[in-house]
């Protein structure tokens, strides 16, 4: 804006004072036009030269000249610029005949009336009846426009420096305007920044204008009721922190109360199971000696007889075996003493015990030993005790059928693959059948004896050995149970 009012105000000032410059010209001209009337008349260049030389005197004028009424040269001073062409020679009143960058060229009328200067000494008579206004020539002046250039260009500089002051002074007072006016919403926008940033609820200044007010007050209520959110929060959470501490202590007594009681009904079992069996030996012992009496003293009828005791004596010793053997793993009393073992006596051992079980149920027993390895890291007994339990299984659960037994080395694992072509089980049954005293048929009518606790003593051992063991099977189309152990390094 102050640009276009600069530029405005250049060109009316300027307009005005080529207006009076004009003016200036038009004046000197026509005043030389006056005094020319009498040398023209006369014919005397003297006093048109004396008219001519005032002229002269002002510095604006180049050049001027005096023409007769036909348009011929009376009188000419000065540097009479030769490309000025008059476009109008016969002018009826003072004109600008010619103008270029530099100069205008002013031309007038000679004009003679009553009232002309002509002097008291004049012997000219005038013809004032017929023409008041006659022309009797043309006086002409050359007017430099030097000084209205160089006052317009003072000008303009002028305007210019006091155009770029007053966009200098607006710029700063708008900026300082806008700065007392956008100041307290800069302050309300980087409290909420550094709240943000910091996670804390930092409070406004409230200060300037009526809306930036509002708004801080509204930024503060919230924060003040965000604060109060927190507090509650954190009180709350120390109570519940309170409570879950308390929860957490009557657990841990009840854990321990658990566990001390789990121990002492474990020490009770193996107690038991201790007491229990050797009564049971003896049983056995006693009854094997009377048998070997009786096979003496020819009493066959005995014989048999004693027999079912003995057999029963050694199944409820096998019973107690497996408690003690529970009661010692809950108490983690188990120990696995590992030994250098030969891979083919595992297999040679188990084939010779498991022969007959298999032959009981017409089952045919079928040993394969596809293992390179030739001695092995393991404990033996704990090993032999699962194999048996699995074997002994697929014995008792499949009639007339097949029962394979293979090892076989897989990676960095010993696998021992006992496959039947038993009653199998279904997945649901496969699921729980390695839980302590979980059998497929629980019933007191059951078809197969047995405590249920085979599996999950071997799982346990297997487990401890650092092995594992899985089953896959299917209803009446058997069962395939695979123990695998890591192959330790021979030390
Ligand atoms: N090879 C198999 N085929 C079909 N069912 C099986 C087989 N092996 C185990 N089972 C099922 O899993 C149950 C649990 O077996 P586990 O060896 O633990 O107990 P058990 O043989 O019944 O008794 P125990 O082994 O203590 O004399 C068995 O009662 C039987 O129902
Ligand atoms: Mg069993």
């Amino acid at each position: 804006m102050t640009v276009v009012i600069s530029l405005v105000t250049t060109t009316g000032v300027n307009q005005q004072y080529q207006q009076l410059m004009l003016k200036n010209a038009f004046q000197i001209t026509e005043v030389l036009a006056k005094q020319a009337v009498f040398p023209l008349l006369s014919g005397s260049e003297q006093n048109a030269q004396e008219a001519m030389n005032q002229v002269q005197g002002f510095q604006a004028v180049l050049a001027a000249r005096l023409l007769t009424e036909t348009q011929q040269l009376f009188l000419a001073v000065g540097d009479y610029p030769k490309l000025v062409t008059p476009v109008a020679p016969f002018v009826q009143q003072t004109d600008i005949i010619a103008e270029t960058t530099n100069y205008w060229l002013i031309k007038t009328p000679i004009k003679l009336s009553a009232n002309s200067p002509l002097g008291e000494e004049s012997q000219f008579e005038l013809d004032t009846n017929n023409t008041p206004e006659q022309i009797i020539g043309y006086a002409e002046i050359v007017y430099s426009k030097e000084y209205l250039i160089e006052a317009q260009n003072q000008l303009t500089l002028l305007i210019s420096v006091v155009g770029a002051l007053s966009v200098i002074l607006l710029s700063a007072i708008l900026h300082f305007g806008l700065h007392k006016l956008f100041k307290p919403l800069g302050d309300l926008a980087s409290t909420m920044q550094l709240s943000e940033n910091t996670g804390k609820h930092l409070l406004a200044q409230v200060n300037g204008a009526k809306e930036i007010q509002d708004m801080a007050n509204i930024y503060n209520s919230m924060m003040k009721s965000l604060q109060q959110q927190e507090t509650d929060l954190k009180s709350h959470r120390n109570l519940l922190e309170k409570e879950v501490e308390i929860r957490t202590r009557e657990l841990v007594i009840a854990r321990d109360t658990a566990l001390m009681a789990s121990r002492h009904k474990s020490e009770f079992m193996a107690n038991m199971s201790h007491e229990l069996r050797t009564p049971i030996q003896s049983i056995i012992g006693y009854s094997e000696l009377v048998t070997e009496e009786l096979e003496l003293a020819g009493n066959l009828t005995l014989i048999d007889d004693m027999d079912k005791i003995t057999k029963n004596a050694q199944r409820l010793l096998f019973m107690i075996n497996s408690l003690l053997d529970l009661a010692k793993i809950e108490a983690g009393k188990i120990e696995i003493k590992e030994t250098q073992v030969n891979v083919n006596d595992i297999l040679i051992s188990i084939r010779d015990t498991i022969t007959p079980l298999a032959q009981a149920n017409h089952n045919q027993f079928i040993c394969h030993n596809n293992c390179s390895l030739k001695t092995i890291t393991l404990d033996k007994t704990k090993l032999e005790q699962v194999l048996l339990n699995l074997l002994s299984n697929a014995c008792k659960f499949t009639q007339n059928g097949t029962i394979t037994f293979t090892i076989f080395c897989e990676k960095a694992n010993l696998i021992f693959e006992i496959k039947d072509t038993g009653i199998g089980l279904s997945p649901e049954q496969q699921a729980y059948i390695f839980d302590e005293f979980r059998q497929v048929d629980a019933s007191q009518a059951r078809k197969f004896s047995g405590t249920g606790l085979g599996l999950s003593i071997s799982k346990r051992f297997v487990e401890l050995m650092q092995g594992k063991i899985t089953v896959s099977s299917q209803l009446q189309q058997g069962s395939t149970f695979i123990v695998s152990l890591p192959i330790k390094q021979i030390a």
